[in-house]
């Protein structure tokens, strides 16, 4: 049995070594690999839409980085009526969500077009955040690419997107430029992936 005695000026020796052994049990439960194991990314169905679009409308609603009509416009475009008819149509889009637990916890979406990729939205969860989703997500897209041919991945960042930036640089994207003034009058960098 663990006994608590306060050590010198009150410190707990015993609770403290009591909370790192806690954390290096979770750590193992959880497991070392940057997506826990219960989760799973997989292509979306229909069957996904409604919880598909409501998560995407929660995200793209709180990106303190796009205008009010920005956001309007975007959640406009990812409704469940828009979104139907993108997972209808396998040839040109690619939607990949990650679930934990039957629950949508974070979606990619975008278009092929003649071997270039283009990555319209990548969303995670705000409770599910800085867990390695978003790369393990990018990384089976790019995974998957290769395998149909796909050799580049673009996209765009808004420049103050300092979450999106870290992460594509991350995982290896070449910046091309700054693209002012556009879409939504807002800046965005615009970015490049080779694959092949
Ligand atoms: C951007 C976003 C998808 C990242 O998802 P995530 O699952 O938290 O990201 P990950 O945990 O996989 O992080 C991978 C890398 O991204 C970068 N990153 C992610 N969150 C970050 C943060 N808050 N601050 C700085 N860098 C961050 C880091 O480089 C990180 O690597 P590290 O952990 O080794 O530092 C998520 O913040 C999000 O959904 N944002 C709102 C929607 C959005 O902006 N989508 C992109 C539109 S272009």
């Amino acid at each position: 049995m663990v006994r608590f005695h306060p050590g010198p000026q009150g410190f707990n020796h015993a609770r403290l070594a009591q909370l790192v052994e806690h954390a290096v049990y979770i750590r193992r439960v959880v497991g070392s690999s940057p997506t826990p194991r219960t989760m799973k990314i997989r292509h979306a169905t229909l069957k996904d839409v409604p919880m598909l679009s409501r998560l995407m409308g929660l995200i793209i609603d709180s990106t303190h980085y796009y205008t009010i009509e920005a956001r309007k416009e975007e959640i406009k475009k990812h409704n469940s009526k828009s979104l139907k008819q993108y997972l209808s149509d396998k040839k040109y889009y690619s939607c990949l969500v990650v679930t934990e637990e039957q629950e949508i916890i974070g979606f990619a979406i975008g278009r092929n077009e003649a071997g270039v990729f283009w990555a319209d939205w990548l969303g995670i969860r705000k409770d599910k955040r800085r867990k390695g989703v978003a790369e393990s997500l990018m990384k089976k897209w790019e995974e998957i690419f290769k395998k149909k041919g796909v050799h580049k991945i673009w996209c765009d960042t808004r420049t103050s997107n300092k979450e999106s930036v870290s992460l594509l640089l991350k995982l290896g994207y070449k910046k091309l430029g700054l693209f002012d003034n556009g879409w939504y009058k807002q800046d965005f960098f615009l970015w490049e992936k080779n694959l092949i």
